[in-house]
């Protein structure tokens, strides 16, 4: 092979190494605004937005999903079949 080549090889393969890193939580997509009316609405009673903002950072949409669902069946959380609805069309 000529020197090239091989370093056409050594290049490819830097590229590839490079991407290696995917990341912990595929937080690429965009998270709803914790900040509109719905979520200081119904979210703000037991604890403020920023628990909301700062599971945004580190949570998928998936995993908000769970912890919605999970809200749901919390006492006194006060939200309706459509609140969630509509809170689960967001993530
Ligand atoms: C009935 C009171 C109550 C209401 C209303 C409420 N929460 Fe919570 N929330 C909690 C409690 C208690 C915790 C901490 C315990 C837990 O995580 O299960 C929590 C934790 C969280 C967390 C962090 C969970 C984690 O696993 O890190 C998120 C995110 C969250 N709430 C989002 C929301 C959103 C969005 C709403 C509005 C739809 C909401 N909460 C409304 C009681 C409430």
């Amino acid at each position: 092979m000529s020197g090239q080549a091989w370093a056409t090889v050594l290049f490819l393969g830097w590229l590839t190494m490079s991407c290696a890193h995917p990341a912990v939580h595929p937080v690429s997509e965009e998270m709803p605004d914790p900040h509109s009316a719905i979520f200081v609405e119904r979210c703000t009673s037991c604890h403020n937005l920023e628990k909301i903002e700062a599971a945004h950072k580190t949570k998928s949409k998936a995993e908000m999903r769970e912890t919605l669902v999970r809200h749901k069946d919390m006492e006194g959380s006060g939200l309706t079949e459509q609140d969630s609805r509509a809170l689960l069309k967001m993530y």
